[in-house]
């Protein structure tokens, strides 16, 4: 391998990720595993324990700005690394049962990679992510004409989403967390959203073995806003194949089916006896190829879940997924405070990318979860409001939990 192969600093960092866990392991004992993720929780007021921190290194410029990559660790040698530029979490590493590490988010080692283009590798999707039908809403008398990067749609906040600019970054830390703060003020009329919006999204690593991200914003003109991240996830390790036999497990008794543009039809349907039924454990790969009317539209899974809530208003973290990978033990919950959540089977991977791994990604070779508000909000009043208003503030938290089994 010739010292400028793209895959050297990764073996580095996960030279150094084992030498981390091994004195982690030293430390703590066998507890500081993810396998015992809660016994290795710190007490109230402790500070971070050994091996959690956070590094941040120079990745490049894009638009004449300074990008870093962060590398947050935690207690149980899980690491994460995120980008500034677009909020991307280009890296996730860990354990299997038996120990073994792996990244288990699809995506590049390098920045340049992220900026020629990709299919949403991790990046914050905003101003609305998902779909607004022709790119149009009104909001009172007034209506606005979004850019349209999706046939005649708009796609995860137009041409130049919120996943193509540099954030502002601030480390922070907490008991037993570390995390990285990105904001950035999204002027008025940007890609012809109204109003200027204030957006704050931090990613925080705990020793529970769980990624937390928050979003806050606010606005001085009514407009709508949904955010969200589009990981893409497979927990054999990114660059392994297809996720078929992941077991997935969706906590939504409705879905909202779509037209041929991918475009909600308005109607919240039953997912009983249909393939779409993820109420009890399935493989992804199951059903997928059914000749079922909205699975041949998807090309796969790629819809809108709707999650089972006291009502309509309930803005509580409840569990949403639970994936589990039965081959390496790898187990991913993911809990919300949003309505909805997107399933995508990565229908749209067509073999163009090459990650990290140094392996190219094909259809169903990684899926995406998207905590989110249903798509084309603004244009159906029976689902929940995306409106924000000015005295209002826009609140919102996912977390990723992962664990062996
Ligand atoms: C979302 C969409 C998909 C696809 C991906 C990005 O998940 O619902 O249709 O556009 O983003 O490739």
């Amino acid at each position: 391998m010739s010292p400028s192969h793209p895959l050297l600093p990764h073996c580095r960092a996960r030279a150094r990720l084992v030498s981390l866990v091994i004195v982690a392991l030293l430390v703590a004992g066998p507890v500081a595993h993810t396998g015992a993720a809660q016994d290795a929780t710190p007490a109230p007021g402790a500070s971070p324990a050994a091996g959690a921190g956070i590094s941040s290194e120079p990745w490049g410029e894009v638009d004449g700005e300074q990008v870093s990559l962060f590398t947050l660790s935690n207690a149980n040698g899980m690491e994460v690394k995120i980008t500034n530029y677009g909020g991307i979490i280009t890296s996730v590493v860990v354990p299997d049962r038996d120990g073994n590490l792996e990244n288990v988010t699809l995506g590049f080692t390098t920045l340049d990679e992220y900026v020629e283009g990709h299919p949403y590798f991790g990046p914050i999707t905003g101003r609305y992510a998902n779909r607004i039908a022709r790119g149009t809403f009104a909001i009172g008398d007034e209506k606005f004409y979004l850019a349209l990067n999706n046939g005649p749609n708009t796609l995860h906040g137009g041409e130049k989403g919120f996943d193509k600019y540099v954030w502002a970054a601030e480390e922070v830390s907490g008991d037993g967390e570390v995390g990285v703060k990105l904001s950035r003020v999204s002027p008025d009329m940007e890609e012809g959203y109204p109003g200027n919006l204030d957006v704050e999204v931090t990613y925080t690593l705990t020793d529970n073995d769980e990624i937390r991200i928050d979003y806050h914003a606010t606005t001085d003109e009514p407009t709508h806003v949904n955010l969200t991240n589009h990981a893409y996830w497979n927990l054999a390790g990114e660059g392994s194949g297809s996720i078929d036999g992941h077991e997935l497990t969706l906590m939504a008794s409705n879905y909202t089916p779509v037209d041929a543009d991918l475009i909600p039809t308005g109607e919240i349907a039953p997912v009983a006896g249909t393939p779409f039924d993820f109420t009890t454990p399935h493989p992804i790969g199951e059903r997928v190829r059914e000749d079922f009317e909205q699975l041949v539209l998807g090309r796969g899974y790629d819809h809108n879940c709707v999650l089972d809530r006291q009502s309509p208003d309930d803005t509580t973290l409840i569990v949403a997924a639970r994936v589990v990978e039965p081959e390496s033990g790898r187990a991913l919950e993911i809990s919300t405070t949003e309505p909805g959540i997107q399933f995508y089977s990565g229908n749209f991977l067509d073999a163009t990318e090459v990650g990290g791994a140094g392996m190219m990604y094909r259809q169903g070779d990684g899926f995406a979860l998207e905590t989110q508000h249903y798509p084309n909000s603004p244009n159906q009043p029976e689902f929940p409001s995306t409106l924000l208003e000015p005295d209002e503030e826009f609140n919102s938290t996912t977390t990723y939990a992962f664990s062996v089994s």
